[in-house]
């Protein structure tokens, strides 16, 4: 991009692509010459209801996930269902984790029309069009309504959009499993609304319909209980979302006594329990 004599009167980024993309690109153009406007073109359904808009940009490196990046808002976000019918199911549901998020902390309806249309997502989208675009909107306002009091995460705002996010990036990271980012955040959820039914908050007809849910849209996998609970509690300890100071060490790991879990109370009822003790999501680890 330098060699093209960049100057930030007449340049433009316009990104076209999905969250990995969006991410990594939109950091270099909030980077090169202190920040070139940047224009958002997302073509994943995770990218359109979530990563483009909200700001946070940046890259993962080999240990770190989330840690090196900017806030940067775009100029402007574009979306196009279109785009969507080229994509393979598998990722049409990764992005689908992140919608039936935003349903379940913040809006009953939403997820009720969503159980209503379950099938939707796994027959042909192209005359789906407008309802496409009408739950793209939905979503970006519900995102919009978590930030922007809290545009650098600064209030705990935010906070409770990391629904599922705190167990899922640990699955994420987990060497060995095979999760996208959404399908990691998705069985997050489920864990986290069962912590949430420990707790005495969450009543087990909600957790059991969040279940049904999961496995009606193919996001149910159990790939991540093959690995050590202990090693997830490990890299959820290293999330930088984990405040705690106390580390105790569980056999061969180091992890922080007590961890952020978003709980849910109802379906679009939500609130951050910034410490939820290691021993309590270990015994739902085990015992899943
Ligand atoms: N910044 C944020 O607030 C935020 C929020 C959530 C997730 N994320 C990040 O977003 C990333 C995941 O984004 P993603 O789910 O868009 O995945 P992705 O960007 O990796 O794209 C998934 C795949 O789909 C392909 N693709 C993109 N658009 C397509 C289209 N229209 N048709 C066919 N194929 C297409 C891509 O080439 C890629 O192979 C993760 O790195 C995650 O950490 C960021
Ligand atoms: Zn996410």
């Amino acid at each position: 991009m330098l060699k093209f004599h960049l100057n930030r009167k007449n340049t433009i980024v316009i990104i076209i692509g999905g969250g990995a993309l969006g991410d990594s690109v939109h950091f270099v153009g909030a980077s090169l010459l202190r920040g070139l406007d940047v224009i958002r073109i997302p073509t994943t359904l995770l990218s359109m209801v979530d990563s483009s808009v909200g700001g946070k940009v940046g890259i993962n490196s080999r240990k770190l996930k989330n840690m090196i990046g900017s806030f940067a808002q775009p100029k402007a976000v574009f979306c196009d269902a279109n785009f969507l019918l080229t994509l393979t199911k598998k990722e049409l549901m990764s992005g689908y984790a992140e919608v039936l998020k935003h349903a379940l902390i913040f809006d009953k309806n939403l997820f009720e029309t969503l159980e209503k249309n379950i099938d939707i997502w796994q027959n042909d989208l192209s005359n789906k069009l407008d309802w496409l675009h009408e739950i793209i909107a939905k979503n970006i306002q519900i995102k919009y309504h978590f930030i922007k009091d809290d545009e650098y995460d600064l209030l705990g705002l935010r906070a409770i959009l990391n629904f599922g996010h705190t167990v899922g990036h640990a699955i994420e990271k987990a060497e060995g499993l095979n999760y996208s980012h959404g399908e990691a955040v998705a069985m997050g959820m489920y864990v986290e609304a069962k912590i949430a039914q420990d707790l005495g908050l969450l009543p087990f007809e909600i957790t059991n319909r969040i279940k049904n849910h999961l496995q009606k849209t193919n996001l149910w996998n159990l790939e991540f209980l093959k690995v050590n609970p202990e090693y997830l509690i490990s890299l959820m300890s290293n999330d930088k979302k984990a405040e705690s100071d106390s580390i105790i060490k569980l056999n061969e790991f180091y992890c922080k006594e007590t961890l952020p879990i978003v709980c849910l109370t109802d379906i679009g009822v939500a609130h951050l329990n910034p410490n939820v003790k290691f021993d309590i999501i270990l015994k739902y680890l085990n015992n899943l």
